[in-house]
């Protein structure tokens, strides 16, 4: 048998180290330190989160460490190894129980191991191939009139299957630029995430490496309080985006093709933007034959308290892509709109080898029966507003907490430099002290906005022991800051 090769010699060993030692000054974190290994002595970085008393996470944390190249995922203080999740619980390894308050990256929508999803989808796959790949099955057929019905828009006619958020974006902008090949220019609202990948990542950020993207300023709203300020009103900001866009079709005449943009800011650090903005635009493209389209991998079933943000926002787009919780884990992403648009990609211009599998279906049909039978997005809404109550608690009391934004079960806190600490370095220190509370948050969005983004199934009791949890961890960070004071 051959040896395993040690892979990860010492690429990114100093952003590494910087991490090992920030988190040795953590509470209960034991750093672990870069290790020599074989008798080369090449260097090994074994996984830089290690957590007392918890040896059996330790341990895969260090065996991902080796094994998994550590560009799959987002750094995170914690690392939370999962062991199995119900509802909104996640258990580790060891045992401990945490509240999620993540839904993974807004993806189980409907919480974990849902007994009504579950026993749907294993129903629809029973008996179905492993892959439908230039073949049809019937539940795919159902699963996509069932989609185009559940839209319920006339611009809503054809789906495109993919398998990942990416793909789907890239999809899309494949098929605006197919539909109309003799213009080019393709605008992108700023500081946006669709994808770090190929064409979603030229249109991500605020520089893109495609000569044809253009970007348009994308109202940043520092807190959900601040909406109602006159300079978000629509007299004010609808002038300044129609000279925007005015002045790009000016420079630009006939050649501008699309615009893509999300219902709000999610990676940049939460930022929803005044209703009437993404209207303008909506109304701009129908009026200058640019295809909009809108990315909902993120915001799409319920997450924003209606079934799709282009409802909650009041929008028809020409082309929707749809995600995460689109199949509630199952990895599935789709594209919806005109058929006269995505029908402009003839046989196979689309393809891949996963999307549209039998699998995927089942989970798109079982989202949609359980939203059907159970009062989700209801849910939604009620406890939204204990989310921004409790959240707003903590701005109160707490001088780190600084700013509020969201909707739905879509929130964003700030938090601000503390204690001789950097915005940064606290955010870090929340998500780790929440997870010693009890609570699991992902990594800080844009490096300093806690994401608050429970599976909308959560109840009022479990958002509440949630929020709880978090204001005593806040409480203890407050501490730690003026001992260093
Ligand atoms: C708005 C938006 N678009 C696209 C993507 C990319 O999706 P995926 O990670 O499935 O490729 C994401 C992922 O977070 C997203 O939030």
């Amino acid at each position: 048998m051959p040896a395993i090769r040690h892979r990860r010699k010492h690429s990114g060993f100093r952003a590494d180290r910087d991490a090992l030692c920030f988190l040795s000054k953590c509470v209960n974190i034991r750093a672990y330190t870069v290790c020599l290994k074989d008798e080369k002595k090449t260097m090994t970085i074994t996984s830089p989160v290690q957590i007392e008393n918890e040896p059996q996470s330790n341990e895969s944390r260090r065996l991902a460490a080796e094994f998994i190249s550590k560009g799959h995922k987002t750094y995170t203080p914690t690392q939370l190894v999962i062991q199995h999740a119900q509802g909104v619980y996640l258990w580790n390894p060891e045992e401990r129980r945490f509240i999620d308050f993540t839904s993974g990256v807004l993806v189980a929508n409907l919480g974990h191991d849902h007994p009504y999803f579950e026993e749907r989808y294993r129903r629809y796959v029973k008996g179905l191939p492993r892959t439908a790949y230039n073949t049809l099955t019937e539940l795919e057929v159902r699963a996509a009139r069932r989609l185009i019905e559940n839209l319920d828009n006339e611009k809503m006619q054809c789906v495109l299957w993919a398998d990942s958020g990416a793909t789907g974006v890239i999809k899309a902008i494949q098929a605006a630029q197919r539909h109309q090949p003799d213009k080019h220019i393709i605008l992108a609202t700023r500081s946006g995430f669709h994808s770090t990948k190929g064409l979603a990542g030229n249109v991500t950020g605020e520089q893109s490496r495609n000569p044809n993207v253009r970007w348009l300023s994308f109202p940043m709203v520092m807190d959900k309080g601040q909406a109602s300020n006159l300079e978000w009103s629509p007299a004010v900001l609808i002038p300044k985006v129609v000279a925007e866009l005015d002045a790009l079709k000016r420079e630009y005449p006939d050649q501008i093709c699309m615009l893509i943009t999300e219902p709000y800011l999610g990676a940049r650090g939460a930022f929803h933007p005044p209703k009437s903005y993404l209207r303008q635009l909506n109304d701009w493209c129908n009026e200058n034959g640019v295809t909009f389209i809108l990315d909902e991998v993120q915001s799409c079933h319920g997450r924003t308290g209606s079934m799709y943000a282009f409802q909650t926002y009041g929008l028809d787009p020409d082309l929707v892509v749809l995600g995460k919780g689109l199949g509630n884990g199952e990895p599935v992403t789709a594209v919806a709109g005109r058929a006269d648009i995505l029908d402009a990609l003839d046989y196979g211009e689309a393809h891949d080898s996963y999307s549209g599998n039998p699998r995927a279906c089942a989970a798109i049909l079982a989202v949609l029966d359980t939203f059907e039978k159970c009062p989700i997005l209801e849910n939604c809404r009620q406890m939204s507003a204990i989310i921004e109550e409790g959240l707003y608690r903590l701005t109160a009391d707490f001088e780190f907490a600084t700013y509020v934004r969201g909707e739905g079960l879509v929130w964003g806190l700030e938090v601000d430099s503390y204690g001789g600490k950097t915005a940064g370095e606290i955010a870090n220190e929340c998500v780790l002290e929440c997870y010693r509370h009890g609570l699991h948050l992902m990594a800080p969005l844009a490096g300093n906005v806690l994401r608050i983004a429970p599976p909308l199934v959560i109840t009022e009791s479990e958002a509440k022991a949630g929020l709880q949890l978090m204001y005593q961890a806040f409480e203890q960070i407050a501490k730690m800051g003026k001992t260093q004071e």
